[in-house]
């Protein structure tokens, strides 16, 4: 199948298109690349187009469409940071509700009926039981949340208005690196667990911040549900499989293991045989204590069963990244 890929540049965005093309697909590649790298587009899809332009620019995208014969539309292409969120809502819900409604009136205008969405777990808010499951009403706590659930709502209208069969993947949260060490993440300014405690270790940072130790979890830790990106590309490969005009499924992507901030601490010293120094430091705002998938519908609709989701093969993975990229894409 032919595929434009919003975000292509990004982290998901990228590994996706890699497998994508792996497994026999064509990629056309559509990023602004405002937050993604245009090299690991490169890495990802080499010989494939690149257009450079942004959601909002529904006849640009329309075009693309048409001349390309594209079949259906892998779209990650948004702001994903809960903090940002929180300081800047327009722009996500600009960046994430906007260029969503954009981009799928240029689907309908070029009649194009299939199409898989990064959405996330912040959709739930501060869900009362463990893990997660999809019957979980949404609640989100921020505006970053919001603007996902926003979309997803989106989506449900267009299927019920238009046919359109989509696939809402509900990402915990990404970690890890390609296998090869060739694609990897590289944020600006950098805000996730795992690549900063890296930095530690590599010495680009002096310690890693604990945001918080008086939760209710076992440590007293943020839980979360961490997630390789080499196993949430190929549930993308899986939902397109699945897509039907005039149907919608929404499925949470997690490993169904909680892991808390300590413990990654822990691990990343014994991967990477360097001390981490770390300290613990007052609650980021808007950060719930325990975020853990029950991922039993990925399995049972989708076929899907994280392979790589492992603390030791996400840790390995992003070190070899890291290690190899101390300045991200931008070492060559
Ligand atoms: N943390 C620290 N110190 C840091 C950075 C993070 O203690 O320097 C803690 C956070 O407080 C949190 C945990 O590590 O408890 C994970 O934080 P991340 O920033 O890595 O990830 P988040 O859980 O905040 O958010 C990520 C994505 C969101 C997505 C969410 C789903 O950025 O897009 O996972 O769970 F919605």
């Amino acid at each position: 199948m032919k595929i434009l890929v919003t975000g292509a540049a990004g982290y998901i965005g990228s590994h996706t298109c890699r497998l994508l093309i792996e497994s026999g697909h064509q990629v056309v590649g559509y990023d602004n690349l405002s937050r993604g790298h245009h090299m690991a587009f490169e890495r990802a899809a080499a010989g494939s187009l690149f257009v450079e332009g942004d959601l909002l620019d529904t006849s640009l995208l329309g075009q693309i469409m048409r001349d390309e014969a594209i079949q259906a539309v892998f779209h990650f292409a948004a702001f994903g940071l809960v903090g940002e969120s929180v300081e800047h809502p327009q722009l996500y819900y600009h960046n994430n509700v906007e260029g969503s409604v954009s981009l799928l009136k240029a689907m309908q205008q070029a009649g194009i009926s299939r199409l898989v969405v990064s959405s996330t777990t912040a959709i739930y808010g501060e869900p009362e039981t463990m893990p997660i499951s999809e019957e979980m009403h949404p609640a989100p706590i921020n505006p970053y949340g919001q603007s996902k659930w926003d979309v997803e709502c989106l989506l449900q209208e267009a299927r019920d208005r238009d046919g359109l069969g989509f696939a809402a993947l509900r990402y915990f949260n990404a970690a890890g690196a390609a296998a090869d060490g060739m694609l990897g993440e590289d944020h600006d300014p950098e805000t996730h667990l795992i690549p900063i405690v890296l930095q530690v270790a590599l010495g680009q940072r002096e310690k890693i911040q604990i945001f918080g130790n008086d939760y209710p979890t076992p440590d007293g830790t943020c839980v979360r549900d961490y997630v390789h990106v080499c196993d949430l590309a190929a549930a993308h490969l899986k939902a397109l499989n699945l897509l039907e005009p005039g149907t919608g499924i929404q499925i949470n992507l997690g490993s169904g293991v909680g892991t808390s901030v300590l413990e990654i601490v822990e691990h990343a010293r014994r991967v990477t045989g360097h001390e981490i120094p770390a300290e613990f430091a007052a609650r980021r705002s808007g950060d719930p204590p325990l975020l853990v998938a029950n991922n039993s519908q990925a399995n049972s609709i989708l076929g899907w069963t994280p392979e790589y989701s492992g603390l030791n093969s996400i840790l390995t993975s992003a070190w070899q990244w890291h290690r190899r990229h101390p300045q991200g894409y931008k070492t060559s």
